[in-house]
């Protein structure tokens, strides 16, 4: 029986979507930009069996986002039980997009596996409905995600700015509450929320610009906007959704004092307690060492921007 393998990149967004205007069809209530990084990876094979099964990181398990994804697709494509084989060379489900990647690569593997015949755009769309946020995986460099057609473009290439991502990882458990569950909760609950969705149309505009000048210290800004608004909304919502721990806020001042020291670096956190650290690449070591030294901090990750989805 044949099998097909596909691989893609987990993405870091600067410009942060959260929030949902259509659950069922999972579309953002906000545009987002991000980056797509090289070193961690999500390896993904199909194979046609008898029944569904997924193996996830050499484990037998059962995912209902990814059961209800080959529910959705079978409604459209001929699509057979299948065992799925997926490893992530990085923490799952830490915040660290492992669904985003995990999605690119699935929605990748099957579209060669089924013949579905789909182009980059319909990938793009099939990924969204998997987990939003894997839309953009199937690019690699910069990369937007913008109705009204809610697929992703790419908006630069790694090679033609070639920054590095620090990753501090302050714990590597699970996250307590999924990003969709949290979504939603923002939406009913905080005060915030329309604020924020409303402002996410200047963040979005105002860092294609900045990308497209190669302007650090803008998107810098805006970048680290998006990502505090994004967690004043989810602090504000009720529950709350606090995902900070202590080390994440020791990071974050860490970052602040290397900017004091003229080193160019911003962060930007995810749902999930891991500050990711984005710098020039002349930059990588000091951050590196600022980072590794932060109490709490487990260990970093350094990688550079990759690819999309193969
Ligand atoms: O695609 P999801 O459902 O995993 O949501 C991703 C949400 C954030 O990572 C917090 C922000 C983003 O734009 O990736």
């Amino acid at each position: 029986m044949s099998v097909t393998s596909a691989r893609a990149h987990p993405n870091i967004a600067l410009v942060k979507y959260w929030g949902k205007s259509d659950e069922s069809a999972n579309i953002p209530a906000t545009p987002s930009v991000s980056i797509t990084l090289s070193d961690l990876v999500t390896e993904t094979t199909v194979e046609t069996a008898e029944r569904d099964s997924l193996v996830m990181n050499g484990e037998e398990t059962a995912d209902t986002k990814i059961q209800s994804f080959l529910d959705l697709m079978r409604t459209q494509f001929d699509v057979p039980p299948l065992t799925i084989v997926t490893d992530n060379n990085f923490p799952t489900g830490a915040g660290l997009a492992s669904s985003a990647s995990g999605f690119a690569a699935l929605i990748t593997a099957l579209n060669v596996h089924c013949d579905l015949s789909l182009d980059r755009n319909q990938t793009s769309i099939w990924a969204r409905r998997g987990s939003a946020s894997a839309a953009r995986s199937i690019y690699g460099g910069y990369v937007s995600l913008s109705g009204p057609e809610w697929y992703a473009r790419q908006i630069l290439t790694a090679e033609h700015w070639p920054l590095t991502v620090v990753i501090a990882i302050v714990s590597e458990g699970k996250k307590a509450v999924s990003s969709t569950r949290g979504m939603r909760i923002s939406r009913e609950t905080s005060s915030f929320y329309n604020a924020w969705v409303a402002s996410s149309v200047d963040d979005y505009r105002n860092a294609l610009e900045a990308i497209d000048a190669r302007d650090f210290d803008a998107l810098a800004r805006i970048a680290e906007s998006s990502c505090l608004k994004m967690h004043g909304v989810m602090l504000t919502s009720y529950p709350t959704l606090q995902y900070w721990l202590e080390p994440t806020l020791a990071c974050m001042n860490a970052v602040r004092n290397l900017r004091e020291e003229d080193i160019d670096v911003f962060f930007t956190i995810d749902a999930g307690p891991q500050v990711k650290a984005v710098c020039r690449s002349e930059h990588t070591r000091a951050v590196v060492r600022a980072l590794e030294s932060v109490p709490g901090v487990v260990r970093t990750l350094t990688t550079g921007l990759g690819q999309g989805a193969e």
